[in-house]
């Protein structure tokens, strides 16, 4: 297929300047594929971003986990994505489900945020997922075509996106999806773009799977011919994201 393997590493609310500077040199330090093999984006909170920019080897890179909907101004609290730019951050993280369900983002406004950050300048990992009772339900693909379809109406340039299969039961649980599971979302979502996009879209998009990936379970995932990589959460704190990394070749 000829899609480059990514690897995310969502550090999410976490970390201190001294934890960050060790997992950074921990990253550093290890032994990881070349950039032909790999893409590896590390998104640390906002406030780490200059630390783990200017400190972070050259061949990792660097996403914000989230940028405000439109141009900066009088939205307290806010981070736009011209400050990213700005920061010469390149990534940004849109669309994640803690911030569907948390702060009630959605779709039509995690579509907006997707399409606004390209506009800008900045790539984007866009997340959709479904819950543990939309799942027992049957209404997965309903869910996640619904969620990429909200990006899809208001994306026309899809080289900047990463799409992220993350099932919100698997986030943090230790549940991780089974490859077959994440394998037969991967390859709906991609006939779905396919289908609602164009063919070349649907073939050149990378699809990454989110849900307690960790070095354990990520070859087998990764041997799925519709899994393109991995967005990590509590691993990618730990050594072991060098050996998720690792699963790429
Ligand atoms: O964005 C990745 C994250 O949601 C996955 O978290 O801890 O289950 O790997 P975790």
């Amino acid at each position: 297929m000829g899609r480059k393997f990514f690897v995310g590493g969502n550090w999410k609310c976490n970390g201190t300047t001294g934890e960050v500077k060790k997992i950074v040199n921990t990253l550093n330090e290890g032994q990881a594929p070349s950039q032909d093999v790999v893409e590896v984006v590390i998104s640390p909170p906002f406030v780490f971003l200059p630390l783990v920019k200017e400190s972070l080897r050259p061949d990792f890179h660097v996403a914000a986990q989230n940028c405000w909907v439109k141009k900066g101004g009088a939205f307290t609290g806010e981070v736009s994505a011209e400050m990213l730019v700005n920061l010469g951050i390149p990534w940004v993280v849109l669309g994640h489900s803690e911030r569907r369900l948390l702060l009630n983002e959605s779709n039509e406004f995690v579509g907006d945020k997707v399409a606004y950050a390209l506009s800008q300048g900045l790539k984007v990992i866009a997340c959709v997922g479904e819950t543990l009772e939309q799942r027992e339900a049957g209404s997965t693909m309903d869910v996640v075509a619904a969620q990429t379809n909200a990006i899809a109406e208001r994306v026309s340039n899809w080289n900047d996106v990463v799409l992220a299969y993350e099932p919100v039961w698997a986030i943090g649980t230790g549940k991780v999806a089974t490859p077959a599971q994440a394998q037969e979302v991967h390859s709906e979502l991609r006939k779905w773009l396919g289908k609602n996009v164009n063919p070349e879209v649907a073939t050149s998009t990378r699809i990454i799977y989110g849900g307690s990936v960790n070095g354990a379970n990520c070859k087998e995932l990764a041997a799925q011919p519709d899994v393109d990589g991995f967005l990590v959460g509590g691993a990618s704190l730990k050594p072991e994201f060098i050996d998720i990394i690792k699963s790429a070749e």
